[in-house]
């Protein structure tokens, strides 16, 4: 048994090693100018799963390539269906062939449509919380060569509260929170929405109402989650649109070629097209003062602290 004094040797020992670690990321962050990147990290959820997160995610995804904009997509879902899945690619690697320092991010990413750059996640993600210093530094290192490919990082979550899903909500800087016209849709978002706001009150959250069947079912839904959020959260959320329901998005899944690009005329793609331009052009102010992928990586880098 240690005797009390090698206890605490050993809990100056793990917060020295820890403030090293923190030194030795910030001089990282110093050397690879990440205040440059003026990189916006959007992580995309939902409460229930199959709303249409992973669908939307690359949709959205290729609308911003149309308007100019560089796009990585970090596909964090693990479930069955998945961004690889939609866009037709079998990536070969994921994120753990990152943290286990067989592979770099580069070499992981996989070119997706329109010139989307595509990161799958795989299970290197639910190791995320248990990183070693040297894996944490190596990953770091790693996430900063994403702000040279990306203007827009998409996170697309994955549903409900799982640890690496609230991990990488909190990372991000905004969140698109997706519900459907379901009451059980419905009610998930709203939970989900607690938690993040208790997390962080400050977030920007956006409310997308996904398989509507007329714009007056989209606002009544927005309305009703906006004004629970208001009067029991405390907290407004900004409605960021509606999207219809569209046999044509099961098509497009099918086929493999996103919709955005088998049917670019349709009303779905032009509500998504519609909602990429409000990202860009209007939607912006208050999120363009910080480098997304500077506070993406320290929130990591503090969920790991918090975990030493
Ligand atoms: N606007 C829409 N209109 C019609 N069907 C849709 C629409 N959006 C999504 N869907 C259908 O819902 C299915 C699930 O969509 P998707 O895989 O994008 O959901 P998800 O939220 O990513 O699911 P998961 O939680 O399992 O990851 C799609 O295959 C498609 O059939
Ligand atoms: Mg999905």
């Amino acid at each position: 048994m240690k005797d009390q004094a090698q206890k605490l040797r050993d809990i100056v020992g793990s917060k020295k090693a820890k403030e090293d670690t923190t030194d030795k990321i910030s001089s990282m962050n110093s050397q690879n100018n990440l205040d440059n990147y003026n990189t916006r990290v959007i992580a995309v959820t939902s409460g229930k799963g199959g709303v249409g997160k992973t669908n939307f995610t690359i949709n959205l995804g290729i609308a911003l390539t149309k308007l100019g904009q560089k796009v990585t997509i970090l596909d964090a879902d693990l479930g069955l269906a998945n961004v690889d899945v939609v866009v037709g690619l079998v990536p070969k690697y994921t994120l753990l062939h990152v943290i286990r320092n067989e592979k770099t991010l580069e070499e992981i990413i996989v070119d997706g449509p329109n010139g989307i750059k595509i990161i799958s996640g795989g299970s290197g993600l639910t190791e995320l919380v248990n990183l070693s210093e040297a894996q944490l530094l190596n990953l770091v290192g790693n996430l900063k060569t994403i702000g040279k490919y990306s203007d827009y990082i998409l996170i697309d979550t994955g549903a409900g509260l799982s640890n690496s899903v609230l991990t990488f909500i909190d990372a991000a800087t905004e969140v698109i929170l997706i519900s459907t016209p379901e009451p059980t849709s419905i009610t998930d978002a709203y939970a989900i929405l607690k938690n993040i706001i208790s997390e962080d009150k400050e977030k920007t959250i956006r409310l997308l109402i996904n398989r509507v069947e007329s714009n007056e079912e989209g606002i009544s839904i927005y309305d009703n989650i906006n004004t629970a959020a208001q009067r029991f959260l405390k907290v407004s959320i900004q409605r960021l649109g509606y999207l219809y329901d569209d046999p044509l998005v099961t098509k497009a899944v099918k086929s493999q070629k996103p919709f955005l690009l088998s049917y670019p005329n349709s009303l779905i793609s032009q509500g998504v097209e519609a909602i990429a331009s409000r990202l860009v052009n209007e939607l912006n102010f208050e999120v363009r003062e910080v480098s997304g992928l500077k506070r993406f990586i320290n929130k990591l880098m503090n969920r790991y602290k918090k975990d030493y």
